[in-house]
């Protein structure tokens, strides 16, 4: 057990986005360092034995509920989290990243919490000016996913500054591992094309570069903010080793063994066009990534491997709006209804 999880033993903690992608690893993860953990999440949590408090951060009756008993940390990861999204969604996504945010920092300030961790972005910067992104990148932000980020952030420099609530705002770049079906970033659309048969499309020449950094890395950060006195403003967590789109899709290949053919259409809005980040503050506090991308995505690949095909189709979560006509699923997952029928083709293939 690391120092951080050790210093966790007995505390209570709320995660907030507790029944998502990264909410969940933080849930189990605290649990088994003798955390008291409590999860306030639209959605229910896998585990049944989990205590989950069902409704929006945005309304205060919920956040009310959620704080009930008091808490000595909070996790707080609930958000818009997909840029597409941001940008159909940017009212959605100003009531949850910033009005939501400022209820959870209300919560956590009338309850006596003296730390807590924020899931920021890189994506609070915008375009790189410095041949690498470090915490004093101007914030620039492209998208209203960043830009509600970097207001989160904003709120929290107040709320450290003038109620002690210790806030550290890692800024993560992009986040991969076990448990991502639900997710629509690049490693989980590549872990589906391979298993529905599909080509998988490639936003712009994909020469585009990117930082990938573990779920399990990201975990540790997070126990290291919540313990770490040092620790408070923005963190940049991230592997350090920036790869092109293009590489991943060879990395992928080479780990699955899978043909993945590629086409290439247009690039989305609000991309950043290059992710290099310098992750030296958190080195400097003794985090360092445990995972290579190789090894990380060898496990991603493994557990998609193993899925029935509806796992595969598996959406879950805010993060990807559910689709008109689309099939429900045991555990309130949602297929769409044009990746069913592909599935359906490749099985009678
Ligand atoms: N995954 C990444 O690559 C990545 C990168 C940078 C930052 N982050 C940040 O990390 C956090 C977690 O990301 P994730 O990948 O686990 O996303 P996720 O979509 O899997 O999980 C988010 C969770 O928040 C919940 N949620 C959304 N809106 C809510 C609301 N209004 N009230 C209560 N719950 C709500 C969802 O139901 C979901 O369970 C997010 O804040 C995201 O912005 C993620």
């Amino acid at each position: 057990m690391s120092i951080a999880a050790g210093a966790l033993q007995g505390q209570r903690v709320l995660v907030t986005g507790g029944s998502g992608f990264i909410g969940r690893h933080v849930v189990s993860t605290l649990a088994d360092a003798g955390a008291t953990v409590r999860v306030v999440d639209l959605q229910a949590h896998p585990d049944p034995e989990v205590d989950v408090v069902r409704g929006d951060i945005a309304d205060p009756e919920v956040i009310e509920a959620a704080f009930d008993g008091g808490f000595d940390g909070v996790v707080h990861l609930a958000a818009v989290t997909s840029v597409l999204r941001s940008i159909q969604r940017p009212e959605l996504t100003y009531q949850t990243n910033v009005a939501g945010t400022h209820r959870v920092l209300e919560g956590a300030r009338t309850s006596g919490v003296r730390a807590l961790v924020f899931a920021s972005t890189n994506a609070v910067t915008g375009p790189m000016l410095d041949p690498a992104i470090t915490e004093r990148a101007s914030l620039r932000p492209l998208t209203p996913y960043g830009a509600t980020k970097a207001a989160g952030e904003m709120l929290m420099s107040a709320y450290t500054a003038v109620y002690g609530i210790r806030c550290t705002a890692l800024r993560l770049t992009n986040v991969y591992g076990p448990g991502m079906q639900a997710k629509d970033s690049i490693i989980a659309r590549l872990m589906r094309a391979i298993r529905l048969g599909g080509a998988f499309e490639v936003y712009g020449d994909g020469l585009q570069v990117r930082d990938y950094v573990h779920v399990a890395d990201v975990v540790s950060a997070m126990l290291i903010g919540l313990t770490n006195a040092n620790w408070s403003g923005p963190v940049v967590i991230g592997a350090g080793r920036s790869l092109s789109v293009l590489e991943v899709i060879d990395e992928v290949r080479r780990v699955s063994g899978a043909e993945l053919p590629v086409t290439h259409g247009p690039a989305r809005p609000g991309e950043m066009p290059a992710v290099i980040v310098d992750p030296a503050r958190a080195h400097a506090a003794g985090w360092s990534p445990q995972f290579d991308f190789t090894t990380g995505v060898t496990g991603v690949w493994e557990e998609w491997r193993e899925l029935e095909i509806e796992g595969a189709l598996a959406f879950h979560g805010a993060d990807v709006p559910p689709m008109v006509g689309a099939k429900r699923r045991k555990g309130g997952a949602v297929a769409a209804p044009a990746e069913l029928k592909r599935a359906a083709a490749n099985r009678r293939r």
